[in-house]
């Protein structure tokens, strides 16, 4: 029996951006962008135009540059939101502009301050003036799922006369359960007249864990496109996880006949990517993409697995990205080998960040025994190393210990002028940090610093991510090293660069400032 084709809307830059501490910088948004629309992504909602210049520039550069999928940016009900979305999808190969308002009682009373007449009028306003600068438009029900059932006919009813070519009923809140948002969809298609002129759309919050399960429900409802972000990131519990919605329709083929467009030999790529960009770790233990998600370690399961993969294996860890072969890399493996290695991660390198990886993956194998596929990934992840970084980190030594005080002697090369600065701290890590600032005083805030070993073993490197706040936004950077004070200042010296990048890309060059042989910096 042929399967009906779901759409995947991925909403990673938008709902997922929105929660706190997983905001991207313009650059981690188009890789993430070029990721989603290379493995088959259908929809890519890139941003919120009118929250800011930089969600605009953001939709708009990645309008630009995706080459396959639809680009859609979310919009209020109001005009201006509407124009500036219209706005940033314009150079979109297919654009579309999301709409929304609020339908239930509780929202409509305490956050619109409006009657539900007002609310059907705007519905009907938002979606024809959106219709006026794309051929494809995205109306949302937000807190479809506590809306009353008659008004819920009405403003979809409504929206489809308007023009909206998608309808999406979210589950804002967490709120429903599967057999519940798959009745709510049954009932939309039944009651509202002319409701086989739209794609209907499910978009549910995990609050209750309940969010990918629902999400499958509505589709056997009769939805047709599910809202969904890498690793499930999102507002509060999050959003629907994209890994999750995919291969349980992959996998369960039998009891879900539907089928979608990607490639899920991506889904362990992207995950990492979006994880490394956002600084939002992975459980260990999450469905798909967790680091444990096929490790078996009990004997009974091994021996089960040795017999026959079926045993214990649902699918294959091939199937989602994760390669079980191994090119075993170590300090005698040469370049060829290594962008081989790099290709089998899922990685193409232009030459000189071959280059750069390459030079520091042979210094790491000098220091530590066996290199894994992680510590590679970490090497990758840390970015580029270029001629536009003005700090560099030349020696770090510290004093750590019971008998305090911790004490970093620190030195940097800054525009190609070596300065050393020692400096105490309440322990080591602060230490080196209040040397940097020693070295260099910025009112720059230190807005996450976070610390995991790559892999097992008291050798392991630390992977460091330090993220740094100035004037409303922020930048993250991400260093790699076995020693964990020299990855922490190099992660934080890699925030600083980028700082410094970004504020001369703005023709504004003192936004760090300091003492006078730094001259700008
Ligand atoms: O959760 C929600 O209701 C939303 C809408 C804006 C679609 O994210
Ligand atoms: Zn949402």
């Amino acid at each position: 029996m042929s399967k009906d084709r779901v759409l995947i809307f991925d909403t990673t830059l938008r709902d997922g951006e929105q929660c706190p501490g997983a905001s991207m910088t313009l650059e981690e948004k188009l890789q993430v962008a070029e990721l989603l629309d290379e493995m088959g992504v259908d929809i890519i909602e890139a941003g919120f135009p009118i929250a800011s210049n930089g969600d605009f520039e953001s939709v708009s550069e990645i309008a630009k540059r995706v080459k396959r999928a639809t680009v859609c940016g979310l919009a209020r009900a109001g005009q201006k939101d509407i124009d500036r979305a219209g706005e940033a999808v314009r150079h979109a190969k297919n654009p579309r502009i999301h709409t929304f308002i609020s339908t239930s009682p509780v929202h409509m009373k305490y956050k619109l301050q409006m009657e539900p007449e007002k609310v059907l009028e705007m519905v009907t306003q938002s979606v024809a003036r959106a219709r006026n600068l794309v051929p494809d438009v995205e109306w949302s029900a937000e807190d479809g799922t506590r809306t009353e059932h008659d008004f819920l006919c009405r403003v979809v009813e409504a929206a489809i006369k308007a023009g909206a070519t998608t309808i999406n009923i979210p589950d804002t809140v967490g709120y429903t359960v599967p057999e519940e948002y798959r009745a709510l969809f049954e009932m939309l298609r039944n009651r509202v007249p002319n409701a086989d002129k739209a794609i209907f759309s499910v978009h549910c919050h995990n609050d209750l864990g309940m969010a990918v399960a629902n999400s499958l429900a509505g589709l056997q409802g009769g939805a047709r496109q599910i809202e969904c972000t890498l690793n499930g990131i999102g507002e509060r519990a999050g959003n629907a996880a994209l890994e999750e919605a995919v291969m349980a329709i992959k996998t369960r083929g039998d009891v879900l006949n539907f089928e979608t467009g990607i490639d899920t030999t991506m889904l362990m790529r992207a995950s990492k990517l979006v994880s490394a960009v956002t600084s939002f770790p992975v459980q260990y233990n999450k469905a798909i993409v967790g680091r444990n998600a096929f490790a078996h370690e009990s004997g009974i399961h091994q021996d089960g697995m040795l017999k026959n993969n079926q045993t214990y294996e649902i699918m294959t860890p091939e199937s989602v990205g994760v390669s079980k072969t191994s090119l075993v890399m170590g300090k005698h493996s040469g370049r060829h080998a290594f962008r081989e290695k790099l290709k089998e991660l899922g990685y193409e390198l232009g030459e000189n960040a071959l280059e750069d990886v390459f030079r520091r993956f042979k210094d790491l194998a000098d220091r530590k025994k066996h290199v894994y596929d992680e510590d590679i990934e970490a090497l990758v992840d840390e970015g580029l190393h270029t001629e536009e970084d003005r700090i560099k980190l030349v020696a770090l030594t510290v004093i750590a210990g019971t008998q305090g005080p911790q004490l970093a002697t620190l030195t940097l090369d800054v525009d190609g002028v070596h300065r050393t600065v020692q400096s105490s701290g309440n322990g080591p890590v602060d230490a080196t940090f209040a040397a940097i600032k020693a070295l260099l005083p910025h009112e720059a805030k230190l807005e996450l610093y976070q610390v995991h070993a790559v892999t097992e073993g008291t050798d392991a490197q630390a992977e460091v991510s330090v993220r740094l706040g100035e004037e409303g936004s922020s930048v993250t950077a991400r260093a790699a090293d076995p020693d964990t004070l020299a990855a922490s200042a190099r992660a934080y010296l890699s925030a600083l660069n980028k700082l410094m990048q970004r504020a001369a890309r703005g023709g504004h060059e003192r936004r760090l400032h300091s003492t006078a042989p730094l001259g700008g910096v």
